[in-house]
């Protein structure tokens, strides 16, 4: 059963043929983090237009490299949100067309549903039930997945999401977007005991924040321009690369011990950190669980990920209607 996946919630504008939610078809990924690099950040206005401009294009690749006709799809599969609403209102209306020309239903996905389905493409034998993680731009959540199309939310950020954070930091030491691949890369060099950065206390026991760490890290950089010091950047890059890692394990350890799970599993942006997956492989062994990492490249934003996730949503009956919409804010529990 062939499901076209499409994604245009953040600055990727992706396309992908998935069969039976677990074998690769086709991927092909638009990023435009050069066009934002310029900016700093993700400019929403621009990844519209590029998304307007690349989908048509990403979506034929996808097919072509599948070597399928849309006549050959079970289902057309896209995010509808939680995202920029720009890009998803384009992915959105895209799909609508191809699936409306091609008589096919159309099967809404949830962004971070997607994510987590990213597992499933990199671990064939990985069912759920099981613990994950999910960080990435926009959201940092710890959640438990019930099945393929339930999920139970049991910590979330309180401010910022991890790679919010890591963005953010990164541009405050001059490093370029994305942040956390910038991050990573300068704190290779760097001593993450150089710099003393706090650790969040929070009433819930599963929720993190960033947003205090990200305040240091500008903090120490001022003082220091004020007394005329020069900062490590690698150093303070280490430093907070560190922190954050710890805080995402510690919690996602903290929920598997009290809830007695025996399979964790991280995904999204972040779970391409490379000290993090080291962290939970080491936390993991020592508490005897398995740990499950996507593979490096369906981490990030990618289409593949959205027709695993609108496969499983599609068997569940999830199928949208004529008046399907992007929703720039939603929940993972929505349905
Ligand atoms: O999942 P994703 O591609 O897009 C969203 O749904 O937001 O996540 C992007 C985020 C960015 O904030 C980026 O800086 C972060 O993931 N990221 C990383 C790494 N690679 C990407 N953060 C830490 N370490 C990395 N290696
Ligand atoms: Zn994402």
């Amino acid at each position: 059963m062939y499901i076209l996946g499409i994604e245009s919630s953040c600055d990727e504008t992706a396309a992908a043929v998935v069969a039976d939610g677990r074998t690769l078809c086709s991927n092909v990924v638009a990023s435009q983090a050069a066009e934002h690099n310029l900016y700093g950040g993700v400019v929403p206005e621009i990844a519209s237009r590029r998304h307007i401009e690349a989908i048509s294009a990403v979506a034929s690749q996808a097919l072509e490299q599948a070597h399928l006709t849309a006549q050959q799809l079970e289902a057309v599969a896209v995010t509808f949100g939680p995202g920029l609403i720009g890009g998803l209102l384009v992915g959105v209306n895209f799909a609508k067309g191809l699936a409306f020309s091609a008589q096919k239903p159309l099967v809404p996905v949830h962004h971070l549903r997607g994510h987590i389905a990213a597992l499933y493409l990199s671990h064939p034998d990985l069912k759920p039930p099981f613990l994950c993680l999910v960080a990435s731009g926009g959201h940092s959540h710890i959640i438990r997945v019930k099945s393929y199309t339930s999920f139970e939310v049991l910590g979330r950020t309180v401010d910022d999401a991890a790679g919010e954070a890591f963005d953010k930091v990164s541009r405050t030491l001059g490093l370029g977007y994305p942040g956390g691949p910038a991050v990573a890369k300068a704190a290779l060099l760097g001593d993450k005991t150089a710099y003393q950065l706090p650790t969040p206390k929070l009433a819930g026991r599963y929720d993190v924040s960033f947003s205090g760490l990200k305040t240091a890290v500008l903090n120490l950089i001022n003082q220091a321009s004020m007394q005329n010091k020069p900062i490590c950047v690698p150093d303070m890059a280490a430093s907070f690369q560190y922190r954050v890692d710890e805080i995402l394990a510690e919690k996602l350890l903290l929920a598997a011990q009290d809830f007695k799970e025996k399979v964790i599993c991280v995904a999204g942006g972040v779970a391409a950190n490379e000290q993090l997956r080291q962290i939970l492989t080491e936390g993991c062994e020592k508490m005897g669980v398995q740990l499950y990492l996507p593979q490096l490249r369906f981490c990030g934003d990618n289409a593949a990920m959205i027709a695993s996730a609108g496969y499983y949503e599609y068997l569940d009956g999830n199928l949208a209607q004529d008046d399907l919409n992007g929703v720039a804010t939603l929940s993972i529990d929505y349905r």
